[in-house]
């Protein structure tokens, strides 16, 4: 089986072969974890955003769109909390002088444990084969118990010495685990301090008007600081939406794992305004409508897990992540949290504007409470290149790599092709291509060898090929080829449209979401 790094480092390799995603400022050597999406990456990331905005604002009669500025008046972020908790805990280590998140290096060290129960399973189901019940092997076997025990401690510790903001005691665990750089191999570590991971910067150009503005760390501010405007305009009633995919930055200690983790990413979030008392069930509701979302892509539904913190942040009464197999393992892809009605409190405090909600049914005004859905657009870029790239061995013992990427988030939805470069087949093909355009992004493509063309259009994940041969000038009949099955079936010109319509409408998976 291949090795989880070398599946990362493919991923990346073919990302940036065909254009999907490049290195920012690569002439210059990069800039640490930031990208530039290519021209078949800037397709397939507006395709995935047309995905949520539809499912989430199109099919949703009381959800509604917004686009707020990056820029937000200072306050909202001392409203918010970021000004004075937006912190991740960071360690130097004095020898390779590398910084790492304290917490994560705790983290991974827990990590081991559970690959140490892993391993255990599996030696399990090699012994057992047919009779190997996992269950009963994981409450039963002593390594795996002890193994969870540790497990339980560490996280217990950790998550109580995080929530005390104890960084002493956090400095104190990673020495007592004996917890080491991997770089330098040693435990010469500094103090933890506290980093804010906000982007500064200066508003106005005279130094005397000069102030301190923030890059948005997420774009939920924008959402919340604009519920009245929304509500009064569009006549809303609770409970309503309101939607948001935009930019944001965060100052990220480790920015690593390509994509994952970056300091300038994209968020889709949206805001679900409730009556206190009901968020729990709409928190159910939004957890599961948001899973079915991720599985109807296609892409195989043991991606998915939900992972429910126990550890709340302040603001929460409930919350959980939606994690995705990763090249790297599972890690969160989206959260939804339960926030009460924190922010918009917050926000009547601060700035003096009532935040409430007249409930015509309850006769009375209210803060509503929150249910927030947050999935970061470029993981989601992530997940589904990762799982979608396969090389395949076919029957002759040649190989393909095939990109089989859901169709309707496809770059192009099919290529058009001409046999060969005379005989009329040129602008034959041209001329279909002129008609399917108008509804699908097509490509073009008379260039080398059929089997060459077809190679090409698989590794960039086009689903379906039409070629144009000589038989197309008799009977005005093509063949379509199909990336995941590689048939080729002749076809009427006139059938194209439905048949390509049928497979890469967003549709599909609309009703199944
Ligand atoms: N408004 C809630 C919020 O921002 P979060 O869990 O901090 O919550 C939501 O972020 C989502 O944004 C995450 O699930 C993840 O998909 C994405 N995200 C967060 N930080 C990111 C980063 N540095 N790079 C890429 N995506 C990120």
């Amino acid at each position: 089986m291949e090795k989880r790094e070398d599946k990362l480092k493919e991923v990346i390799s073919h990302a940036k072969e065909y254009g999907y995603v490049f290195p920012s400022s690569e002439i210059y050597d990069g800039l640490a974890a930031t990208y530039d999406y290519g021209q078949l990456g800037a397709e397939l990331k507006k395709n995935i955003k047309d995905y949520w905005w539809t499912a989430m604002v199109q099919m949703h009669e009381e959800i509604v769109g917004i686009d707020a500025a990056i820029f937000m008046h200072p306050k909202t972020w001392k409203a918010s909390g970021h000004v004075d908790a937006f912190n991740d805990p960071l360690i130097d280590n004095k020898d390779s002088k590398k910084r790492y998140r304290a917490d994560v290096l705790v983290e991974e060290f827990i990590e081991k444990y559970r690959d140490k129960i892993k391993k255990e399973v599996e030696k399990g189901r090699k012994r057992f084969g047919a009779d190997f019940d996992e269950v009963q092997f994981l409450a039963t076997n002593p390594n795996v118990k002890r193994s969870q025990e540790k497990i339980d401690d560490l996280e217990d510790r950790l998550s109580k010495i995080l929530g005390a903001d104890d960084l002493e005691g956090l400095k104190a665990m990673i020495e007592e685990l004996n917890i080491v750089c991997p770089i330098s191999g040693t435990s010469n570590w500094t103090d933890v301090r506290q980093f804010n991971l906000m982007f500064a910067t200066e508003l106005g150009s005279v130094a005397g008007d000069a102030s301190t503005i923030y890059l948005r760390p997420e774009t939920a501010q924008g959402i919340f600081v604009n519920f009245l405007n929304v509500q009064k305009s569009g006549r809303m009633k609770i409970p309503f939406g309101i939607a948001q995919i935009g930019k944001a930055f965060r100052n990220e200690i480790v920015a690593r794992q390509f994509i994952f983790r970056m300091r300038e990413f994209e968020q889709m979030e949206m805001q679900y305004f409730v009556r206190p008392g009901e968020e729990l069930t709409w928190y159910e509701y939004w957890k599961d409508k948001r899973i079915k979302w991720h599985k109807a892509l296609g892409l195989g539904e043991e991606y998915y897990r939900y992972h429910d913190h126990i550890k709340l942040a302040h603001y929460a009464n409930a919350a959980a992540d939606i994690e995705f197999d990763f090249p790297m393992g599972y890690k969160e892809l989206e959260g939804i949290h339960s926030r009460t009605d924190f922010d918009l409190r917050k926000h009547e405090e601060f700035s003096g504007k009532k935040m409430q909600f007249f409930d015509p049914e309850l006769n009375k005004n209210y803060i509503p409470y929150v249910i927030e859905t947050s999935v970061g657009l470029d993981r989601m870029f992530l997940a589904v290149l990762s799982a979608s790239l396969k090389n395949e061995t076919l029957e002759d013992g040649s190989e393909r790599a095939v990109l089989s990427l859901p169709p309707a988030l496809a770059p192009y939805k099919v290529a058009v092709m001409p046999l060969t470069r005379k005989d009329g087949l040129p602008e034959k093909a041209r001329e279909i291509m002129n008609e399917l355009k108008f509804e699908f992004n097509c490509q073009y493509d008379e260039k080398d060898s059929p089997g060459k063309r077809y190679r090409r259009q698989d590794a960039i994940g086009t689903p379906y090929c039409v070629m144009v041969d000589h038989q197309t000038l008799e009977d005005n009949t093509v063949t379509i080829r199909d990336r995941d099955t590689m048939l080729q079936d002749r076809v009427k010109v006139d059938e194209l449209h439905s048949i390509i319509e049928g497979k890469v409408s967003l549709k599909n998976l609309l009703k199944l979401g």
